[in-house]
């Protein structure tokens, strides 16, 4: 059973406390509100997520190159990518509580502050630039402004010849990185899907102009293949086109893949027709070439890009939303976390039935062995083992794996799968095997 809506945000920001995903930053200060710390499961979940991505869209791959650029940049890159100028957002105060918010978010569109309930107390909007202003050295004036990137894309757009060049590659070719943005949203909220400080999985596609539309469509597909992949429910993922209104200043076309959240469809991928741009724009204010010279032919041309943009944080949320259910076995509430074992945090978990006998000993060996197979595996010798099952169900855990008095004799373990409950009786010999080939599968 999936749960009701207007619970499962308050519900999951529990959870993830409470089985160490995700924790409000500076909790101890009393937290930031916009920005979450990644802890010891939720780390993992962000790790396997972006490795995934990156074995997607770079090593299973011919055309696409990876990147990590730096966060600072010259200021002037953010003047030409159109950042310092239109980066904004329209901000208006309500004059009673003296919050601020975004002018159009629906509740204030009708008027009414979010806050204390005031009709009609905004004052006019005004823009507000998103980026996060700070000083490059010791002297802080005009001169030494630099920004923290809102996005990633910019290192890639000033890097594209030195990766062409170095990489040998030919248009049409990709360059993907995942790195940290800053946004200072004027309002932030539902947990992490927007925060002030997130992570990017960003790649762009340079193509010859003329080309662009086959490869938007076909990096449509490719993308939603990917989040299918992981396990999401496709009755719960769309695209959503850009109106005119809509598009970003630097797109042309834009599509989003979008997930029905708990607090309605949103926004976690961009897909984007970033023509020359960006390319075009740079070179105008470095006074640098940013050309390519299509061999044989030897023509000239600033190519166009097409770009898939990712939120990581968002994408966990994605997960975490998705994969949550409650079911009742027993007169009881089992909490499941269904993630794909191949984001799971933890992929195993080892149980000795009981503490005696030999099989903490032989639990723990086996717990190292899968280790050292590269599958995290918990020990966990605490209490009735129904329970210790619930506690990995809740983490996500996909195998739980039970060593009793027959490991002993004939050398066998049971595994229990956390989303059907059944159970099989394996060899400790054949168990590494076993979870690679599910988790290959
Ligand atoms: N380079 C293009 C770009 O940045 P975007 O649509 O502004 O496009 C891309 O952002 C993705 O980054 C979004 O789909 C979303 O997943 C993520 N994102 C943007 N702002 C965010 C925020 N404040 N908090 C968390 N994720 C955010």
């Amino acid at each position: 059973m999936f749960m009701a809506d207007a619970d499962l945000m308050e519900t999951l920001v529990s959870l993830c406390k409470r089985r160490g995903y995700i924790f409000q930053s500076s909790e101890i200060y009393g937290g930031t509100g916009s920005v979450w710390d990644y802890g010891p499961l939720g780390v993992e979940l962000k790790r396997n997520l972006k490795d995934l991505w990156w074995s997607a869209m770079v090593h299973q791959r011919d055309d696409v190159e990876g990147l990590d650029a730096a966060i600072l940049m010259h200021p002037r890159v953010w003047e030409a990518s159109g950042h310092v100028e239109g980066f904004t957002d329209p901000l208006v105060e309500c004059t009673r509580c003296h919050r601020r918010f975004r002018a159009d978010l629906p509740e204030v569109e009708g008027g009414q502050c979010p806050t204390c309930g005031t009709k009609d107390a905004f004052t006019a909007p005004r823009m507000f630039n998103l980026m996060f202003r700070t000083f490059m050295g010791p002297v802080e004036d005009a001169a030494a402004t630099v920004y923290l990137r809102p996005e990633t894309a910019q290192g890639i757009f000033v890097n594209f010849l030195n990766v062409q060049g170095t990489a040998r590659q030919k248009v049409p070719f990709g360059i993907a990185q995942i790195g940290k943005a800053f946004r200072n949203e004027i309002t932030p909220g539902n947990f992490i899907f927007r925060t002030r400080e997130f992570e990017q999985a960003e790649m762009q596609f340079f193509v010859k102009p003329g080309s662009d539309d086959e490869w938007f469509d076909s990096w449509m597909d490719t993308r939603m293949r990917f989040h299918r992949d992981l396990g999401i429910r496709e009755s719960k993922l769309r695209f959503h086109e850009h109106g005119p209104d809509e598009l970003a200043h630097y797109a042309k076309k834009a599509f989003d893949i979008e997930y029905e959240f708990p607090f309605g469809w949103k926004e976690f991928e961009g897909i984007h027709n970033r023509t020359d741009f960006d390319l075009s724009r740079h070179q105008e204010y470095s006074g640098k070439r940013l050309e390519y010279i299509d061999a044989p032919t030897n023509e000239r041309f600033v190519p166009y890009v097409i770009e898939t943009s990712m939120g990581v944080d968002r994408t966990i949320l994605v997960l975490l939303a998705d994969a949550y259910r409650e079911e009742e076995v027993e007169g009881e509430v089992r909490v499941v976390l269904g993630l794909h074992p191949r984001v799971a945090p933890l992929k195993a978990a080892v149980f000795p039935l009981v503490k005696k006998d030999g099989l903490p000993e032989l639990s723990l060996k086996l717990q190292a062995d899968l280790r050292k197979a590269a599958i995290p595996a918990f020990y966990d010798a605490a209490g009735a083992i129904g329970r210790r099952y619930r506690r990995q169900d809740e983490a996500g855990t996909p195998w739980c794996i039970t060593v009793d008095g027959e490991t002993a004799e004939q050398g066998t373990v049971t595994i229990r799968e956390r989303d059907s409950m059944e159970q099989v009786r394996v060899g400790l010999d054949q168990v590494v095997g076993w979870i690679r080939e599910r988790l290959a599968g």
